[in-house]
């Protein structure tokens, strides 16, 4: 039994739902079986709510008796699920949520990310943007911990490298207007915009970057949840020129990459983007984990030994 833990609902509500795609992908190709045993998925919508969450999550630890917990989307989410997971000894494969201290400080040996950290999505591209972008950035983020930490990473690398930052703002997570911080960066002339924003938000705020007339004066950049596979389609033109890093394109040519699409277009009608392929990796973590123990889940410090030691392409 998997307690899956996304959003469904609001800003991220795609990200859930390719998530939990990516892993339909695994375990239809597997006849939704493990080492011999029926795979059932048991889906909470999050609400990207901690307090929603919280209650959604005792649920699945105190009734539904859950094997593993995927999830969440949002930092502020896994922070507040994290001592519950710890102290329950329930393995977190943590699909997407970024917040940093869940490898770091607040670490458990219950917790594993299928996918990446804040500071991995941003730092690279900091003193890459310095040397081959220009010497001033404006940022800007969602308000929340995962804004706070992508943007402070890349902040980090680029004054760093001796770039300057000449403005700093946050909009309320799930805003649709970004006038206010667009007309920020514009009197302030930088040379490039960094970002996070992503899901709906991401499509917002590319969109009205072009429709203020910033595009071509001021580079767009990000971490590449701004402009990723999920929402270039809605963005159109209004994304052409960014420069963004991340952990997955779809446009990958390796033989594994271009069976996952073809599985996962198969499956949804739409191609895969990063959030599918963390829900791929999750989900492939589970079978592999299930195979090595021979399908006993009983002792998650067995599977948390057993999961350090899964590899594969
Ligand atoms: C996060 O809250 O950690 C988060 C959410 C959406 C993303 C990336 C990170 O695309």
């Amino acid at each position: 039994k998997i307690g899956v833990l996304l959003p469904y609902s609001r800003v991220y509500a795609v990200l859930g739902e390719s998530i939990t795609n990516g892993m339909r992908v695994v375990f239809g190709a597997e006849g939704n079986r493990a080492a011999g045993r029926p795979v059932e998925l048991l889906q909470e919508d999050t609400e990207l709510s901690p307090d929603v969450a919280l209650r959604k999550l005792r649920k699945f630890l105190t009734s539904d008796h859950v094997d593993f917990v995927v999830g969440p989307v949002s930092s502020a989410v896994a922070a507040a699920i994290r001592d519950p997971i710890h102290q329950a000894r329930v393995i977190l494969l943590n699909a997407n949520a970024g917040d940093n201290a869940l490898t770091r400080e607040r670490c458990s040996s219950y917790i594993f990310r299928t996918s990446f950290s804040n500071w991995q999505t941003s730092y690279g591209l900091g003193a890459w943007a310095k040397q081959h972008v220009g010497g001033t950035a404006y940022l800007t983020g969602a308000d929340y911990a995962a804004g706070y930490q992508i943007v402070g990473a890349f902040k980090e690398s680029f004054v760093a490298a001796g770039g300057t930052v000449v403005g700093e703002s946050y909009v309320k997570l799930g805003s649709t207007d970004y006038a206010a911080i667009l007309a920020q960066i514009g009197a302030a002339t930088p040379a490039l915009s960094f970002s996070f924003f992503a899901g709906s938000d991401a499509v917002h705020f590319v969109k009205q970057f072009a429709e203020f007339g910033l595009k071509g004066k001021i580079r767009l950049t990000g971490a590449g949840f701004l402009v990723s596979d999920d929402i270039l389609e809605s963005q159109g033109e209004a994304a052409v020129g960014a420069v963004t890093t991340l952990h997955y394109t779809r446009i990958l040519q390796n033989p594994p990459n271009m069976e996952f699409r073809k599985r996962y277009q198969a499956l949804t009608g739409r191609p895969p983007d990063v959030y599918a392929v963390q829900g791929y990796d999750t989900a492939r973590v589970v079978v592999e984990a299930l195979r090595q123990t021979g399908g006993d889940t009983a002792d998650s410090d067995r599977l948390s030994r057993v999961i350090r030691g899964i590899q594969f392409d």
